[in-house]
């Protein structure tokens, strides 16, 4: 296992963020650093996610930080230069994960099928997100693509607190992705108190 998979695997769930406004980064950082959750995967669905990024590593410069929704080397580019720990992908684009792995960076890329899978595999890849989760047949496929692959997966889309644990009973399973413990609107407005409150229900919830 690497140091970035366990690190995860300790974590067991990695907040999927879209912020707004890179100036919220850092205390949001804050709020996940200081309630049991010291990682975020920032997603580049939003203008501010690379300088989110910076001031989130300067500020926690120990927290594992990540790029999501990553979809050309531009954006890889981007995250790295921004100063991140790996980079997810919603779904498998070989250009990209090449394109990471000349630059020597952890790529997580999305997967929902086994023909994906092996494909995955051939680029020498053995940790893949499952995206998106509940759609694609949830626990049930997670559990078929198991026993057939020696591959690790971060399932992600649809996960909530209902169901993170039958996730997290799969052997292969060593972390969930998603957003329902950073919802945006709690960033927007600032309501820090019932972010942390939300974060630390999560933290216990996989402890
Ligand atoms: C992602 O950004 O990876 C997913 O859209 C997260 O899915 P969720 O909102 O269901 O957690």
């Amino acid at each position: 296992m690497t140091t970035l998979n366990a690190r995860m695997a300790e974590l067991k769930v990695i907040p999927v963020i879209a912020i707004k406004d890179a100036d919220k980064a850092v205390k949001l950082a804050e709020v996940l650093s200081e309630n049991g959750l010291p990682c975020a995967e920032v997603t580049f669905r939003t203008e501010a996610a690379a300088q989110a990024i910076r001031n989130m590593r300067d500020a926690f410069p120990e927290m594992l930080i990540g790029a999501g929704t990553v979809l050309n080397a531009e954006q890889v580019d981007q995250a790295i230069d921004a100063g991140v720990d790996f980079i997810v992908s919603p779904g498998f684009n070989p250009t990209t994960v090449k394109y990471c792995q000349q630059r020597e960076m952890p790529i997580i890329p999305g997967v929902n099928n086994p023909s994906m899978v092996e494909q995955a595999m051939e680029l020498g890849l053995d940790t893949l997100k499952f995206f998106p989760a509940e759609p694609s047949g949830g626990v049930n496929m997670l559990k078929a693509m198991t026993a057939v692959y020696p591959v690790s997966f971060m399932p992600t889309g649809g996960v909530s607190p209902a169901n993170v644990k039958d996730y997290l009973a799969v052997k292969s399973v060593f972390a969930c992705g998603g957003t329902w413990m950073v919802p945006g609107n709690l960033i927007d407005e600032e309501r820090w108190d019932e972010l942390a409150v939300l974060v630390k229900e999560v933290a216990n919830v996989v402890a």
